[in-house]
């Protein structure tokens, strides 16, 4: 089993919106995928039209076990569940500052999963947090959705000097561009100077309203419009990370 995590510092920059479709095509790919929605707003249990069970807490996901499988549930899309947020997710640090091991606890958590699923997505909220660290640990790879501008450059840099300065593995990191717009000369120079620097993705996903519409159709964009530029991007990001995580 592998784990998958889209994860920024910066909010609104494309997380859900790659989790979601990447869950999707790695299931449509034949692999049985679980997506967890680690925020408590809830954005990619909303796309699939998954709600949690009741009593489905924080506690309950951290715990493990049948616990943690008890609150999955089945998406309409074949190969693909849903372990949905809860609101109570907003106490994650809170819980996991008041535990042992309070850096490892997602991970021996999803090894629950482990039987069931050969692939996890775990969708993050903004922030660096303790919940953050237990992402960077129990992930094998970590999306970044960088928009190519100044400000977005620097919290990518942030990242990177975390990442350092807690000896955390950065080739884990992987960032590609999101929202980019090819005519802006803004997004043409911060693209250029950050390939120099790091491994981006080759893939760059374009602003697209094809793409803000999976708010309303409740469903990727590869679904309802696979021949528009958006969704080829989406879907060769998709095979991307796809063949890296596959890879030995
Ligand atoms: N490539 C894109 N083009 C246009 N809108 C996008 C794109 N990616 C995401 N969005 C929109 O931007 C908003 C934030 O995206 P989201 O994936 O929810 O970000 P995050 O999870 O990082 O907060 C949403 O309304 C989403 O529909
Ligand atoms: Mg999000």
């Amino acid at each position: 089993m592998k784990v998958v995590a889209t994860y920024s510092i910066k909010g609104g920059v494309g997380k859900t919106t790659t989790a979601a479709n990447l869950a999707w095509a790695a299931a449509q790919a034949g692999q049985r995928t679980l997506l967890v929605d680690l925020d408590p707003q809830g954005a990619s249990s909303f796309y699939f039209r998954v709600r949690p069970r009741k009593g489905q807490k924080s506690k309950e996901l951290l715990k493990g076990g049948d616990s943690l499988l008890g609150g999955i549930r089945a998406s309409d899309h074949d190969g693909l569940d849903v372990l949905p947020a809860h609101l109570s997710y907003r106490h994650f640090d809170v819980l996991l500052d008041g535990m042992k091991k309070s850096r490892s606890r997602l991970r021996r958590a999803l090894e629950a999963a482990q039987d069931d699923y050969d692939l996890i997505v775990l969708d993050a909220p903004p922030n660096i947090t303790l919940l953050s660290e237990n992402l960077f640990d129990a992930a094998d790879l970590i999306l970044v959705p960088v928009i190519p501008t100044p400000l977005s450059e620097r919290t990518w840099n942030q990242l990177l000097t975390f990442f350092a300065d807690h000896g955390l593995p950065r080739k884990k990191l992987r960032p590609f561009f999101s929202m980019a717009q090819p005519r802006s000369r803004i997004h043409k120079q911060t693209m250029a100077r950050l390939r120099q620097e790091d491994r981006f993705l080759d893939v760059v996903v374009p602003q697209s309203a094809d793409i803000e519409r999976m708010a309303e159709r409740r469903e990727p964009v590869m679904v309802y419009a696979p021949t528009r530029d958006a969704a080829k991007a989406c879907r060769a990001l998709c095979t991307e990370v796809l063949r890296e995580l596959a890879a030995p």
